[in-house]
């Protein structure tokens, strides 16, 4: 018998001018859940889309989006929200490619940016917005002549997230400000089951397109652990990047004090580390992720501000120094390789404090992980090194510190460039302690 033809984008109903956008963007045949998920949004159903990691679900949303566009064309057409800034980006250039064709205006409204200028954009009247849900609520309040009661789509990408408890005031004002008759659809690669919260998204007979069946991960994904005392971390996280060396690593850890210190240790023995963390200012957030993506950087050290959504096609090794607290949060970190059909390799330090949480991702997952073999006797040769520049780390933190406090005059060297915006974090953390509702990840 003959193997069934493979179905194009034709064939699910998308028109010409995007069908050339996929094609110049070398995407041959659209992956499983864009089959699923685009016929459906073409016939005007809101939709609940479930696909694992790296799986194009952004080109599924996208796609129905900007074939609705050219039908009826509009200002503020639609709105993308996002867990996270550097999210919201990547998701805007995703729009302006497939849209290039037919003329697409996006703007991205996120925190840390100047409001002003994102006034200015706003007032461009663009076709679809992409924001993170506090910075578009403060434009919807401070911003004169912005209102998106015309809004047609809303889209919450991550949607477990951005349904979370952190985002509920600010998505709850959003959500009282657009239009009821409006598309809905949310997508991530792990969805509440939760209906209370699912809900608060106001779906209308929303259909569900679940491609992968519970939380998976990627087949093509090699996934590990090692089990070490927690003193031990770092020196093992040499070992592996020096074995490995050559590949792209991103290594996340549960504190953005955390990143600096573990780059700052990493860049003493002269390896190409760069932090990214909440607590930099957004421009060294976005200079570090550049960085990462143009291999000028080979290792990024994050918290789980990246672990969502992030698509660096030539992440080779995920690593989790820290394990992650929230375990569905490991199956996004992980998914930051293994993207679009590649392989990738995922490597979780597992102490004798984390055994629990360990347990409760592999439960998760439905798998039990394979060790990750290491010869002590080699890793612990790199034990000297490591504690001098531990030490060396140590200083250099507080170093910065000062300098951030004016305490201490002293010449800028070239770490400051990407480590000094998230120096002074002790201060600010104390902050955070003293004022809750100063969250940032
Ligand atoms: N039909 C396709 N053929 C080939 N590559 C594609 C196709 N659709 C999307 N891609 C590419 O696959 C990669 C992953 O896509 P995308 O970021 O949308 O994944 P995702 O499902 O949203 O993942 P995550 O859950 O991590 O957010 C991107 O580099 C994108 O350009
Ligand atoms: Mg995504």
């Amino acid at each position: 018998m003959d193997p069934e033809p493979p179905v194009t984008f034709k064939d699910l109903g998308v028109i010409d001018s995007l069908c050339q956008a996929c094609k110049s963007l070398k995407w041959k045949a659209p992956t499983k859940i864009q089959k699923e998920a685009i016929p459906i949004a073409l016939k005007g159903n809101d939709i609940i889309g479930l696909a694992e990691t790296g799986s194009g679900k952004t080109a599924a949303f996208a796609l129905p989006i900007l074939q609705a566009l050219l039908d009826t064309p509009q200002r503020y057409f639609a709105l993308i929200l996002t867990p996270t800034r550097e999210l919201a980006f990547q998701i805007s250039e995703q729009f302006e490619a497939l849209g290039a064709g037919i003329g697409v205006k996006c703007v991205v409204i996120v925190g840390g940016m100047d409001m002003m200028s994102q006034a200015i954009m706003l007032a461009k009247k663009p076709h679809i917005i992409i924001a993170t849900p506090g910075r578009l609520v403060d434009h919807l309040e401070n911003t004169k002549g912005f209102n998106l009661k015309a809004l047609k789509f809303l889209v919450m990408d991550e949607a477990d997230r951005i349904l979370n408890m952190d985002f509920e005031t600010e998505v709850d004002k959003i959500l009282k400000v657009i239009p009821r008759e409006r598309r809905t659809m949310l997508f991530s690669a792990t969805m509440t089951k939760k209906v209370q919260k699912l809900q608060r998204a106001s779906l209308k007979d929303p259909v569900k397109v679940e491609v992968s069946t519970k939380y998976q991960t990627v087949d093509q994904l090699q996934q590990y652990y090692i089990f070490i005392p927690v003193k031990f971390k770092d020196v093992y996280l040499v070992h592996l990047l020096n074995e490995m060396a050559g590949n792209s690593f991103m290594v996340f850890c549960s504190t953005c004090a955390n990143t600096m210190r573990v780059a700052l240790m990493l860049r003493n023995l002269g390896l190409g580390a760069i932090p990214l963390n909440g607590q930099m200012s957004q421009n060294k957030r976005l200079a570090a992720l550049t960085k990462f993506k143009a291999k000028t950087r080979s290792i990024l050290i994050s918290t789980d501000v990246a672990s969502r959504g992030l698509d660096i096609p030539h992440v080779d090794v995920v690593i989790n120094l820290d394990i992650p607290t929230h375990s569905k949060d490991y199956i996004h970190r992980v998914g930051r390789t293994a993207r679009a059909g590649r392989s990738g390799i995922a490597i979780t330090f597992v102490t004798q404090y984390d055994v629990e949480l360990y347990q409760r991702i592999e439960q998760l997952i439905g798998k039990k992980l394979p060790l990750y073999k290491t010869e002590e006797e080699e890793v612990m040769c790199l034990q000297e090194r490591v504690t001098d520049a531990q030490r060396m780390a140590r200083i250099g933190l507080k170093d910065l510190d000062d300098k951030k406090s004016g305490k201490k005059k002293r010449k800028s060297t070239a770490l400051d460039d990407d480590l000094d915006d998230g120096t002074g974090i002790r201060k600010r953390i104390k902050y955070q302690k003293k004022n809750k509702k100063f969250k940032k990840r």
